[in-house]
C-alpha cells in the first residue's frame, strides 16, 4: 500500500541523529562501565505533591473526556502563572492545554504554515524541529548560530535568510543544545524584523524556568504588539521534571487561539483530567524542585567545564541556563561525530555530536547534565584524560 506523501517525507527522519545514544546504550548492554550524558531527561522524580494529586484524581474518577481547550482548573492555573510569575498577562481565552510542548509545536506548525512555507530555524536546533515542520509541508530554513557570538541569533543573519517565502521563526530561548538565552533587546530587535517581514514567531519556551539566575528568560510577550503573531508552548517537562505526564499550554491571541482549537482538537480531542489536576497542583506550587534541578544543572555545569575547558583543544564555556554544556572542539579538526565516537570508544563515555542538532552544531558536543554528581565528575575526568591526549 501507498502510505502518504508527508509520511514518506517523514520516513526515517532523525533516527540517525540518535545513533550515539543507541551505540553507547549497546555498548553499556554489552558490560561497558558507559557514562550516559546523552539525553536531556531531569535526573529528578516529579513532585510527590503532583503524583498525590494524580492519584487522588483517579481515585476521585477524574477519568473521562475533557473539553478540547483544557478545563477550568489547570487553565486558572496556567493564566495565574504567565499573569503573575512571568508578568505576561493573559486570559483564559489565550489559552490551549496540550499534551506537551512538542505536541504545542506540532499544533502551532499545522495553525501557521502552508506546505512550501519556509519556517526559518536558528541552527543549531532541537532535534525533533525537523519533523514538526516537515510534517505541516513546511521547509526548514536554517539561521546560523555563531559559536563565536555565544549562539545568540544575530539579528543581521536572520534578516538576510528571511525571503518572501518565509513564514514563521521557530525561537527557542532558552536554548537546547547551546543553553544561549536572549536578552530582552535581543528579543526586541528579532520582532522588528519578524514585523517588518510580516512573520509568525512560534516561541518554545520549555526552559523558560530553567535560567541560573532563576530570573524567567524573556520572551515575545514582553515585546509590545508581539502577542498577535506569536504563539508560545511550554509544558511542565523540564520546569517540574514531568516529561511523562506529557502536560503544557499554548498561549496566542484569543484569535489565534479560535484558529487553532480545532487544530488541537482534531489530535486529542482534550488531555486527560488527572493529569490537568496534577498539572494544576504543580502550577501552583512554590516552584522548590526547580530552583533545586537549576542549582543542581549549573553546579553540575561548573564541574564539567572547570574540568575540561582549555584541555588540550577542548573549550567548553559555562552554558547560560539549561541542562547542557556545549563544549567546542573545532580545534581538534574532528567533526562533533568523530569526537563523540572515539570518545565513547576510547573512554565509555557517551556525548551527543553538535552535529545531530544541525549543521550549526557542527565540531561540538553536547554534553548533558541530568546524571548523578559523582558520574559528572567521573565523565569530566574522562573528557579531560581523552583531550589532553589530543593535543
Ligand atoms: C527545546 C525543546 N523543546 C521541546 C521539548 C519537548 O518538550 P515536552 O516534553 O514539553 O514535549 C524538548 C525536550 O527535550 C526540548 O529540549
Amino acid at each position: 500500500m501507498r502510505h502518504s506523501t508527508m509520511a514518506e517525507r517523514m520516513a526515517g527522519s532523525g533516527s540517525d541523529k540518535w545513533q550515539l545514544h543507541w551505540l553507547a546504550q549497546q555498548r553499556s548492554a554489552d558490560g561497558h562501565d558507559v557514562l550516559m550524558l546523552t539525553i536531556g531527561e531531569p535526573d529528578f522524580p516529579a513532585p510527590k505533591h503532583v503524583i498525590d494529586t494524580a492519584i487522588a484524581s483517579l481515585h476521585a474518577g477524574r477519568t473521562g473526556y475533557t473539553s478540547g481547550r483544557g478545563e477550568g482548573g489547570i487553565l486558572d492555573a496556567i493564566v495565574d502563572k504567565f499573569t503573575h510569575h512571568y508578568g505576561r498577562p493573559i486570559t483564559r481565552e489565550q489559552v490551549i492545554v496540550v499534551s506537551g510542548t512538542q505536541n504545542g509545536l506540532s499544533i502551532a506548525m499545522y495553525g501557521t504554515v502552508d506546505p512550501d512555507d519556509d519556517v526559518l530555524v536558528p541552527d543549531p536546533y532541537y532535534a525533533t524541529y525537523e519533523g514538526v515542520i516537515q510534517a505541516a509541508g513546511g521547509t526548514i530554513v536554517p539561521v546560523r548560530l555563531d559559536p563565536d557570538e555565544a549562539f545568540h541569533l544575530n539579528v543581521d543573519v536572520l534578516r538576510n535568510r528571511v525571503t518572501p517565502a518565509s513564514r514563521v521563526l521557530l525561537l527557542n530561548t532558552p536554548h537546547n543544545p547551546t543553553g544561549a538565552t536572549l536578552r530582552l533587546d535581543e528579543i526586541e530587535a528579532i520582532a522588528e524584523v519578524c514585523v517588518e517581514h510580516d512573520l509568525w514567531v512560534v516561541a518554545d519556551e520549555v526552559y523558560a524556568d530553567h535560567t541560573y539566575d532563576g530570573v524567567p528568560a524573556p520572551s515575545m510577550l514582553d515585546v509590545p504588539g508581539m502577542a498577535e503573531r506569536s504563539i508560545v508552548t511550554g509544558s511542565l517537562s523540564k520546569s517540574h521534571a514531568m516529561p511523562g505526564f506529557r502536560t503544557g499550554w499554548m498561549v496566542a491571541s484569543e484569535e489565534t487561539v479560535n484558529a487553532l482549537l480545532p487544530v488541537a482538537e482534531s489530535m486529542l480531542f482534550g488531555t486527560q483530567p488527572f493529569l490537568q489536576d496534577a498539572a494544576a497542583a504543580a502550577l501552583r506550587d512554590d516552584m522548590t524542585i526547580t530552583k533545586n534541578m537549576r542549582e543542581t544543572f549549573r553546579r553540575r555545569a561548573e564541574v564539567m567545564c572547570r574540568m575540561i575547558d582549555g584541555v588540550g583543544p577542548v573549550r567548553a564555556p559555562m552554558p547560560e541556563a539549561g541542562m547542557f554544556v556545549m563544549a567546542d572542539v573545532r580545534a581538534t579538526g574532528m567533526t562533533g561525530q568523530a569526537f563523540a565516537k572515539q570518545l565513547l570508544e576510547a573512554t565509555n563515555v557517551g556525548v551527543m555530536p553538535g552535529e545531530s542538532f544541525g549543521r550549526g552544531g557542527s565540531g561540538h558536543i553536547r554534553i548533558s547534565m541530568t546524571v548523578a554528581d559523582d558520574i559528572v565528575t567521573e565523565a569530566a575526568r574522562r573528557i579531560a584524560d581523552f583531550a589532553s591526549g589530543l593535543d
